[in-house]
Formats: structure tokens, sequence, C-alpha cells
């Protein structure tokens, strides 16, 4: 009998599409390399909950930073999920993809913090995105992510999905 998949979670939210292109551009990268072996589901920050991470073998939290945090909805998903979470995830991996317009790293350190508290592997080194947004008008417009920020997405999915088929997390 053929062993059950392995499930990737890629949780996200994104404002003007840079952080949701990396979402999909990293989760299609995980199926491909995880074939039939892996079964990844990319849901958005407001249609997950701590159910879904409780079923995953590993996550991926991607979010926009906003006002040098995560932004409102990721919050709203971590506010509903961090003590249903707390003490059931021990060890589990996980990794981050930020975008940002001109830091990220407040971002990247507050999902840390979340993460450490939850007792969360961190299994990658963050991928940040820098979308060089600064004024209203650059952080209003619809991002078009360049190539070499897609494969990065496209390295960690393809890390993550091989970690988990070789059993190495
Ligand atoms: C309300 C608001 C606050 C923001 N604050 C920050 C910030 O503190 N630091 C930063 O680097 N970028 C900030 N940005 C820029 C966004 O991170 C940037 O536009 C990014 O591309 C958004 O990702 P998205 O395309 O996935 O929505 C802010 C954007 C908005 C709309």
């Amino acid at each position: 009998m053929a062993a059950a998949p392995r499930r990737l979670l890629v949780v996200w939210h994104s404002f003007t599409g840079a952080t949701r292109t990396m979402a999909e551009t990293l989760a299609a990268s995980a199926r491909e390399v995880g074939g039939e072996a892996l079964q990844v589901s990319l849901l958005h920050a407001a249609d997950a909950g701590a159910e879904d991470v409780l079923a995953a073998d590993a996550v991926v939290f991607a979010t926009p930073e906003t006002l040098a945090s995560i932004s409102g909805a990721m919050k709203d998903f971590f506010d509903r999920s961090y003590y249903p979470l707390l003490g059931r995830c021990d060890g589990k991996p996980y990794a981050l993809v930020v975008c940002a317009g001109s830091d990220g790293h407040p971002t990247i350190a507050q999902l840390q913090r979340i993460a450490t508290g939850l007792r969360l592997r961190e299994v990658a080194e963050p991928v940040l995105v820098c979308t060089h947004a600064q004024t209203p008008e650059a952080i209003a417009a619809e991002k078009q992510v360049p190539e070499a920020e897609l494969e990065r997405a496209r390295e960690l999915g393809a890390l993550l999905a091989a970690g988990l088929e070789l059993g190495i997390f």
C-alpha cells in the first residue's frame, strides 16, 4: 500500500499581488517536485485556521509587510490560531516569505517570535522580496515579481517538497 502523501500548507495574504505570486509559485514548484507523494494546500489567511496547520507536515507563512508588521489578515489568522495551536505543533517545520516595499525585517522578526512561541522549527532561510514600493502610487500598483525572486520561491518550494519526501523534516 502506498504511504499517505505528506502535506505542505502555504498560508498567504497579499494586497497587490507580490506575496500571492510568490506563494503560488512556491506551491507550483512544490507540487512539481513532490508529485503524488505531496499534497500542497494554498490557503488565503482568512480561510486558514489552526486545524489546517495541525493537518500539515510543514507550513509556509507568506505575508506583505504593512506598518512594520505582518498584514492585518495574517495577524487575524495568528490571533485565531495561536492558542489552539500552542503545545500541539512542537517541532513542525516552517518557512517564511515576506514582501515589503523597502524593509521586511520587522515582519520576519515578528513571525519568528510567533513561531518560537509555538515551538515551530524554521527549516529554511526566510525569503524577503523588496518590491521597491514607497510612494502611494507604487504601493497601490499591482506588483510584477522579477524572475530572480520567482526563482527563490521555486527553490524554497522544491526544498520543502524534497525535505518532506525524503523524511528530512
Ligand atoms: C498600509 C501599508 C503599509 C506598508 N508598510 C510598509 C512597511 O512598514 N515597510 C515596508 O517595507 N513596506 C511597507 N508597505 C509596502 C508593502 O509591503 C509592499 O507594497 C508590498 O509589495 C506589498 O505586498 P503585496 O503586493 O503582496 O500586497 C506598506 C504597504 C501598505 C499598503
